[in-house]
C-alpha cells in the first residue's frame, strides 16, 4: 500500500519546490558545524560507529558521577545507552554551571501574559529546584516514583520538572489544557503519587483555571495513588482546598532548604512519560531514560542553534509537549543557555505579542510552529515591522509540514532575509531533532527539513522495508538506535513493539523504528516530510488520535457511532471533522452539535474540539464492515471521491453523507 499522507498543506507546491539557501557566509563563517563537507565528515564518521560517536560526546559534554561499562546495549527493539553509567540531569543542567561565570546568567527569562515577568539566574534556579526537591522529598515522593505536572507556561512548570529529575522521581507533564479526564487517564497510567498544578493560568487574555480539573481528576479516590497536590499560585483565583492533600507552595517554600543534592542516576532510569496519541486505544506513555535523553537533546540543541554564549533563545512551546521538554527546559540549560519562557500565545487582540517578546529581550534564536507564522502572516506584516527584531539569527519551526509561502514570510519579514530557518522534524518518541538542517552547514529549501542530524540513519523505504528511488514517497524509517529514542509504551512493551517496530517487518533481525510519516527523498537527498500516514491528525502541530475523538463521541448518550477524519485548514493545517450517527430517539440539531462539541472539550480538552460536525445516516463501510476513511475525507474537503466505490457495501450511502442527515 502507498502511503496516503492525509495531512499536507500544499503537498504541490512543495514538490515543485526549486529554491535553495545557501547558508549566509558571515554565519558559517562562525558556525560551530560550517559548510556541507564538515557535516558530511561529521556525518560519515558517526554513520560509520554511532556508538563510538555518541560515546565521544557523553564523555566530552555531560557530567558522570560514574562512567558507563558499555556504550549500546541493543536487544531489538530494545535499547540502553550508556549502561552502567550514573549521573543526573539536573546536576548537568544546574549545579555544574554554578562553579562558571554562568551562575550568575539567566537561565530562565519569562514573561508572563498579563506584563509581568521574571528572570531566574542559574544560582536562582538552582535554589527554587533544590526547595521544591526538598518538598517533594517531605511529601514522600522517592527515587523511582512518579509524579503529575499539570501547569501554566510559569518557571514554576520547569522547577517542578527540574526538581523530579533531581530526586530520581520520573515527571508526567499534562498539557493544560486537557481536561479532567484526559488528566485522570495519564494519572491512573503512571500512578502519580504527587501533582504539581497552579490555582490557574493566564490564556488569550483570561485567568483560566487549573485547579478544579484537578479537583475533578482525583474527586471520589478516582487517582488512588496521589496523596498530595502542590499547588503554585498563579492567578489568585477562589480555589476549593482539600485539607490534608492540597499544600500551597508558598506556604512550604520558606521553609524548605535551598540545598539537595542531586541523585546519582542510572543511565537507564526513567526521566520521563508524556502520553501521546496514537492509531488506536487510549494515548501511550512515552518513556524516556536519563543518560541517552541528556546527551541528544544536549547535543542537538547546541549544534542545530548553534548556540553561543550570549544568544538568548526562546521556543514558543509549551512545557506540556516534547518541545517544551527537550528545548525549552532540558537541552538549553544543560547547555548552560538563556531559555525565554512565554506564558502567552497568539492572538487577534495582541498581534505583535511575539515580537514584542523577541524586541524586549534581544531574543537572537526564536523556535516556533507553522500555524503560528501563519497566523501572525494573516495579521500582517505591518506588526513585525513596527518592532525591532534585528537580535534575530537563526529561526527554527517544528510540528507539522511548513508550506513554502510561510516559509518565505519568515524567512523574509521575521528574519529580514538574513537568518537560516532550521525546519527540524521529530517525535515525542524521538526525544530530539531527527532530520534538520545544521544552520552553518546545509542549504535550506522552503518546506524540506533537509538531512538527518549526524548519528540518525533515517531512510524511506515501501511496506516491506525495500528503500525507494529517490523522489517517490514511502514511509519515514530510522535504521540504527539514537540515544534519545523511546524505550517503551510505559507499562506495554508489546505495543511499543507493534506500533514502532513490526510494522516493517525486520529482515535478518534488522528492526527499523517506523515513524508513522510518509515521506520522500530528492535527488539531493533533502527529506520532505508529507505527514502522517496513519489515523493521526496533525491539529495546529498538536497530534489527535481519530479514534480517541470517536470514543469520546460514541461516549455521548445520542451518539450511536462516529467518524473522524482531518481536513484541510488554512491555519491549523488539519481541522477535526466529525460523522456521527445519531442513537434512534435523537434527532439532529444544531442545538445538539454544540453540545457534542463541548462533550468532546469535556472528554479530552479544547484541542480536539471538532470544527465540523455532520450528522449521517450511516457511514461508507467495505463489505467487511471498515470505515472507508479516504472517502470521509474527501468529503469533508468537498472533493470527489478519490478511488474505487464498488467495494462498498451500501453504494446509497454516499450521497446522503454530502449533507447533513
Ligand atoms: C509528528 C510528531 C516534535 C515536536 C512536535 C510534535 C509532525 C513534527 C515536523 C516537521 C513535518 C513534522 C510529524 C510527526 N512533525 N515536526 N518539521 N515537518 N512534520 O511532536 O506531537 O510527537 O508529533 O509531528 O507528523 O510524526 P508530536
Amino acid at each position: 500500500m502507498a502511503p496516503s499522507p492525509n495531512s499536507q498543506p500544499a503537498i504541490e507546491s512543495i514538490l515543485q519546490e526549486q529554491r535553495l539557501f545557501e547558508p549566509p557566509a558571515d554565519f558559517a563563517k562562525d558556525a560551530a558545524v560550517s559548510g556541507a563537507d564538515q557535516y558530511q565528515t561529521l556525518y560519515d564518521k558517526a554513520a560509520a560507529d554511532p556508538a563510538a560517536f555518541w560515546a565521544e560526546l557523553a564523555e566530552q559534554e555531560l557530567h558522570w558521577f560514574k562512567k558507563w561499562d558499555t556504550v549500546l546495549d541493543w536487544q531489538p527493539p530494545f535499547a540502553k545507552w550508556f549502561v552502567g553509567g550514573k549521573l543526573n540531569i539536573s546536576y548537568n543542567c544546574l549545579d555544574r554551571h554554578l562553579t562558571t561565570h554562568r551562575r550568575d546568567k539567566p537561565a530562565l527569562v519569562w514573561e508572563g501574559e498579563p506584563g509581568d515577568s521574571r528572570t531566574l539566574t542559574y544560582a536562582e534556579l538552582h535554589g527554587e529546584v533544590c526547595q521544591m526537591a526538598n518538598v517533594l522529598k517531605d511529601m514522600g515522593v522517592a527515587k523511582g516514583d512518579r509524579v503529575g505536572i499539570y501547569m501554566p507556561m510559569i518557571p514554576e512548570a520547569a522547577i517542578a520538572m527540574l526538581a523530579c529529575a533531581r530526586i530520581g522521581a520520573a515527571h508526567t507533564v499534562v498539557f493544560g489544557g486537557f481536561s479532567s479526564e484526559a488528566l485522570r487517564d495519564r494519572l491512573n497510567d503512571a500512578e502519580a503519587k504527587v501533582v504539581i498544578t497552579a490555582d490557574g493560568g493566564f490564556r488569550k487574555d483570561k485567568a483560566m483555571p487549573l485547579k478544579p480539573a484537578v479537583d475533578q481528576a482525583l474527586a471520589g479516590d478516582a487517582v488512588p495513588s496521589v496523596t498530595n497536590v502542590l499547588v503554585v499560585q498563579r492567578t489568585k483565583q477562589a480555589v476549593d482546598w482539600t485539607d490534608g492533600r492540597d499544600v500551597w507552595w508558598h506556604d512550604v517554600k520558606p521553609e524548605a532548604s535551598n540545598d539537595c543534592p542531586a541523585e546519582p542516576m542510572d543511565s537507564e532510569d526513567l526521566l520521563f512519560i508524556l502520553y501521546t496519541s496514537g492509531t488506536t486505544g487510549k494515548p501511550k506513555g512515552v518513556v524516556h531514560t536519563t543518560g541517552g535523553y541528556n546527551l541528544y537533546t544536549h547535543t542537538t540543541f547546541q549544534w542545530a542553534f548553534d548556540i553561543k554564549e550570549d544568544d538568548v533563545y526562546w521556543c514558543t512551546a509549551d512545557v506540556g509537549w516534547i518541545t517544551g521538554h527537550s528545548y525549552i527546559v532540558y537541552g538549553p540549560l544543560s547547555n548552560g543557555a538563556t531559555s525565554v519562557m512565554y506564558e502567552g500565545a497568539p492572538r487577534a487582540s495582541n498581534p505583535g505579542c511575539f515580537w514584542d517578546v523577541v524586541q524586549k529581550y534581544k531574543v537572537t534564536i526564536f523556535y516556533t510552529a507553522p500555524t503560528a507564522i501563519r497566523a501572525f502572516l494573516k495579521m500582517g506584516d505591518q506588526h513585525p515591522n513596527a518592532r525591532d527584531l534585528s537580535s534575530l539569527r537563526i529561526l527554527g519551526t517544528v510540528g507539522e509540514p511548513i508550506n513554502p509561502e510561510a516559509w518565505m514570510w519568515y524567512h523574509n519579514v521575521i528574519g529580514g532575509e538574513k537568518c537560516p530557518i532550521i525546519d527540524t522534524w521529530w517525535q515525542t518518541e524521538t526525544g530530539g531533532f531527527m532530520i534538520t538542517p545544521l544552520p552553518g552547514a546545509i542549504a535550506t529549501k522552503p518546506g524540506s527539513a533537509t538531512k538527518p542530524f549526524p548519528g540518525i540513519l533515517a531512510d524511506i523505504v515501501d511496506a516491506e522495508g525495500n528503500p525507494v528511488p529517490a523522489n517517490e514517497g514511502g514511509y519515514l524509517v530510522i535504521k540504527h538506535p539514537w540515544p534519545s529514542m523511546m524505550r517503551t509504551v510505559y507499562g506495554d512493551d508489546a505495543r511499543f513493539r507493534r506500533t514502532y517496530w513490526e510494522h516493517i517487518p525486520p529482515k535478518d533481525g534488522n528492526y527499523v523504528y517506523f515513524a508513522g510519516d510518509g515521506a520522500r527523498k530528492d535527488e539531493d537527498g533533502y527529506f520532505w516530510i508529507m505527514g502522517r500516514t496513519d489515523d493521526v491528525l496533525n491539529v495546529s502541530g498538536h497530534r489527535l488520535g481519530t479514534m480517541e475523538i470517536e470514543s469520546a463521541l460514541v461516549s455521548h448518550p445520542a451518539v450511536a457511532e462516529a467518524a473522524v477524519v482531518g481536513r484541510k485548514d488554512e491555519l491549523k493545517g488539519e481541522d477535526v471533522f466529525a460523522f456521527v450517527i445519531l442513537e434512534g430517539t435523537h434527532t439532529a440539531s444544531d442545538e445538539l452539535k454544540v453540545e457534542l462539541k463541548q462533550h468532546v472539550v469535556k472528554e479530552i480538552g479544547a484541542i480536539a474540539r471538532p470544527g465540523e460536525i455532520r450528522f449521517a445516516a450511516g457511514l461508507p463501510k467495505t463489505r467487511s464492515g471498515k470505515i472507508i476513511r479516504r472517502f470521509l475525507r474527501n468529503l469533508a474537503s468537498g472533493e470527489e471521491l478519490v478511488g474505487d466505490a464498488t467495494t462498498m457495501e451500501d453504494q446509497s450511502v454516499l450521497e446522503k453523507l454530502r449533507t447533513d442527515g
